[in-house]
């Protein structure tokens, strides 16, 4: 069962650290090209709601393993009139058909899974061919210096901040899985310590 903290601290903290000035930027760049039948996975607190462009968007659906971060999420999609079909799973297992959407937006949402590589795969595989996963992902960084201290601060971290991995690979792993990766931007967020303001986003498409 999941804690106090789990439940009610992780949400807060979420809400509080993704939602600064900074990582709103970095979100008005990437949301807004989700198109036609979209699903957003891990869509827990709804904070890219207001980054969707109505008129591109068929149908938006949401997965999220959280509660409590759910409620929000679908809080957020009533305030800006959002027709949602917005449901509690995980990424690692989707329960939807192959093939069933044109785009598969995760921002923020690699390094919380319990098994990257398997979201992943699922991602592709509920893609349509030619579809495209947008992602805006912090993870490992490329200087030593920084990911030695990411690799020390991780085991922590993972229990204060809902299993968020400070290490994993972002646009790699797209590439691994399958991806023809479009990666527009990798840097480190301003105003964030380093080993957690790596970020790189982009786009990824399954060969059409
Ligand atoms: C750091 S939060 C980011 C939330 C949101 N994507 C955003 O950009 O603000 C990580 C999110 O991943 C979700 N999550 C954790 N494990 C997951 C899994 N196995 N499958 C899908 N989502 C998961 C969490 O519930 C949480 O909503």
């Amino acid at each position: 069962m999941a804690s106090w903290w789990e439940r009610h601290g992780v949400p807060r903290l979420i809400k509080c650290a993704c939602s600064q000035g900074q990582v709103m930027k970095l979100r008005s760049r990437v949301v807004p090209h989700a198109r036609g039948h979209v699903l957003e996975l891990g869509c827990g607190g709804g904070i890219n709601m207001e980054f969707y462009r109505p008129g591109q968007v068929e149908s938006f659906t949401g997965l999220d393993p959280s509660p409590e971060l759910l409620a929000m999420s679908r809080a957020a999609a009533a305030e800006h009139g959002m027709a949602a079909d917005i449901r509690g799973g995980v990424g690692e297992a989707m329960p939807f058909d192959s093939g069933q959407f044109d785009t598969v937006v995760t921002t923020f949402t690699l390094c919380s899974v319990a098994d990257q590589v398997a979201v992943l795969a699922e991602i592709r595989r509920v893609l349509k061919p030619g579809g495209t996963a947008l992602f805006l992902e912090h993870g490992g960084a490329p200087d030593a210096g920084v990911a030695k201290w990411q690799r020390r601060i991780e085991p922590v971290w993972k229990r204060i901040g809902g299993n968020c991995h400070l290490t994993r690979p972002i646009g790699t792993a797209y590439a691994a899985a399958g991806f023809a990766v479009d990666r527009q931007a990798a840097a480190y967020m301003p105003g964030t310590p380093r080993p957690f303001g790596w970020v790189e986003y982009g786009a990824a498409r399954v060969a059409g």
